[in-house]
């Protein structure tokens, strides 16, 4: 790890990864290492483990004045909020266009573009970032991810207790692998034919809970099924298990989300490579669920 030195001459090419040791973002600084791009990861602690060569800057989504020196010398940021509400966005997007050329958020697949207000919190944050991203006037491009493959890691405890998955409904979406999700952002963060505009970004097949709950099975060779709690036993099962009230309400509200027949070509017509099916990220994964 290479301690921010604030001294160090701008480079041609700096990339700031918010969210660097989360699914995604860990990702994404990794395939920009292979590329050999200068990345710097901000972090809120400094213990966090990350790969040799990545710049390190402590700060947080959550206070943007600190993001000063984080974000000297950097030409394009990977932002992902990691938040319930807009609230204290729009100085950090503020913050971001006036240092970077360019910026790459992580949106939902989600939002609706006709909407005047999205159909739950979550939804309306990313249209929010969105909006506020677009009137900095700062060239970005928002990715706008279907579910992530990687949500699958809150059933690591269920599937190594049992062979039945139990919590709220979901409808059908297709589950994105993260792996993709950051082959794109590196490619549209360094390659400047791929910039701008929206992208969704979802993975081969529409899937229900019970379809990844089984294919996660067939990877583990266990007879796993998914069992489908009412809300109020799913809101006293996640309030038990610790998770903040307001994030608990936000998961509620989106069981009622309608399911969703969309897949889309971007991640091949981006990275050259048709999108990962869960079958791929259930084997590769496999591991974690014994
Ligand atoms: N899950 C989905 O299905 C889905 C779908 C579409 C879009 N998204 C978006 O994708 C984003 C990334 O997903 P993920 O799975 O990679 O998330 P994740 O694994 O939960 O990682 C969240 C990251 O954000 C960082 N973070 C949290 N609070 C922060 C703060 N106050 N300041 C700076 N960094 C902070 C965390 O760092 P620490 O190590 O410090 O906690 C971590 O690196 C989500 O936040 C969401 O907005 C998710």
């Amino acid at each position: 790890m290479i301690a921010l030195a604030l001294s160090v001459a701008r480079s041609m090419h700096r990339i700031l990864v918010t969210g660097a040791t989360g699914n995604v973002g860990r990702r994404v600084l990794a395939r920009l290492l292979s590329e050999n791009v200068t990345v710097r990861a901000l972090v809120r602690t400094a213990t966090a483990e990350l790969p040799p060569r990545v710049e390190v800057a402590a700060g947080d989504l959550a206070d943007p004045a600190g993001l000063e020196d984080p974000l000297r010398d950097v030409d394009a940021v990977f932002l992902v909020w990691p938040f319930l509400t807009a609230d204290g966005a729009d100085q950090v997007v503020k913050a971001i266009a006036h240092r970077a050329r360019r910026l790459v958020y992580l949106s939902s697949a989600g939002v609706a573009d006709d909407a005047r207000r999205q159909g739950d919190p979550i939804n309306q944050m990313h249209a929010d970032l969105e909006r506020l991203i677009a009137e900095t006037g700062v060239a970005a491009t928002v990715l706008r991810a279907d579910t992530i493959a990687s949500n699958a890691r809150g059933w690591i405890g269920q599937v190594r207790a049992g062979d039945v998955v139990r919590g709220p409904d979901i409808a059908g979406t297709a589950v994105v692998h993260e792996d993709d999700i950051a082959e794109v952002a590196a490619r549209v963060l360094t390659d400047d034919r791929h910039a701008g505009g929206t992208h969704v970004l979802t993975g081969p097949q529409v899937l229900s809970r019970a379809d990844q709950v089984r294919l996660l099975g067939e990877a583990l060779e266990r007879p796993l099924r998914f069992q489908p709690v009412p809300a109020e036993e799913a809101r006293r099962q996640m309030l038990a298990d610790g998770r903040p009230p307001a994030l608990v309400e936000a998961l509620l509200a989106a069981t009622a989300r309608p399911r969703s027949e969309l897949t889309t070509d971007t991640v091949e017509r981006i990275t050259g490579a048709p999108a990962r099916g869960f079958a791929q990220w259930a084997r590769e994964h496999a591991g974690e669920f014994r």
